[in-house]
């Protein structure tokens, strides 16, 4: 059974840990991060972005692979199906095809206009037992073709979003999606200890997981962060174990290309990053 993700980051937050949400492309990727969640006892969001939902055919389909999943796999631990980065009519559908959780990116929204939607959508996810995040502030770097600045969010904006009842919010502090540059300043701390004093108890979601050093993330989770999001992480590892048993020449050895075999690698090596992601995040233990 799916869960919506309101108690696993209520607890999270009072704990001083978060969850990690880690991006589904396929089986073998939500195959890998349901075994590591529960050999962990750990809490996990799988997250699912507009782009990857059609790769896989569409929401309905992901909704019941990742029920069947969970059920055949006997995962106990509790799980979330959760709509990353959604648009309006994304987070509509995925709401209507079971997922259990969804984001609204209404950030390129006027603030009004965001509200607005939100407002909306909460109603429909109070009503369905469904948790529903939001975002102010949008978070560079891109993702499924969209490019953000990576701005930091206005602390009273996000207050103004937090009161809306959602479960969780994304606010910009400097992070952004996939590797980040050299130059990159870091994240703002500052920007996201005036968030946390205006918003109080709201688990606070920080997206661009890749390669924020562990520092800074122990720091952002000791300053109110109770969920961190994942995806080009597990995406490097699992292009990086694939491109090594072909460059051994494994593929061409026996039946070393069977699908089975070939993409065997790489499922090991998102199985690593997620346990290695899930001790930073201090959720080991906590389902
Ligand atoms: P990364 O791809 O940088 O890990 O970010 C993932 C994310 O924030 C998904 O919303």
């Amino acid at each position: 059974m799916l869960v919506s993700a309101k108690e696993m980051l209520t607890k999270a937050k009072a704990g001083h840990y978060a969850v990690g949400q880690f991006n589904i492309n396929n089986l073998e990727w939500t195959k890998s991060i349901l075994l590591t969640a529960q050999e962990l006892k750990s809490p996990v969001i799988l997250g699912v972005s507009e782009g990857a939902g059609k790769y896989m055919t569409g929401y309905k389909t992901v909704a019941a692979m990742v029920k069947a999943m969970v059920e055949e796999l006997n995962i106990t631990v509790p799980v979330a199906l959760h709509l990353d980065h959604g648009s309006y009519e994304g987070a509509k559908a995925c709401i209507e095809a079971g997922f259990s959780s969804i984001m609204f990116d209404g950030s390129h929204y006027p603030i009004d206009e965001n509200i607005a939607k939100t407002k909306e959508l909460v109603a429909i996810c109070e009503e369905k037992g469904l948790s529903i995040e939001a975002e102010v502030g949008s978070i560079g770097g891109e993702e499924d073709g969209v490019i953000g600045k990576g701005e930091c969010a206005d602390p009273d904006e996000c207050k103004a979003v937090a009161d809306l009842g959602v479960t969780m919010l994304a606010a910009g502090i400097g992070n952004i999606h996939g590797k980040y540059p050299d130059n990159w300043e870091g994240l703002s701390f500052e920007t996201l200890d005036a968030i946390q004093a205006k918003t109080g108890d709201m688990p606070l979601v920080l997206h661009g997981g890749t390669g924020i050093p562990e520092d800074m993330i122990k720091k952002a989770i000791s300053l109110g962060v109770a969920k961190i999001n994942v995806n080009t992480e597990c995406q490097l590892s699992f292009a990086d174990a694939t491109r090594k048993y072909i460059e051994a020449g494994k593929d061409l050895e026996g039946k070393g290309f069977d699908p089975r075999k070939l993409l065997a690698p790489g499922a090991e090596a998102i199985k690593a990053t997620v346990k290695e992601k899930m001790e930073l995040f201090g959720s080991v233990g906590k389902a």
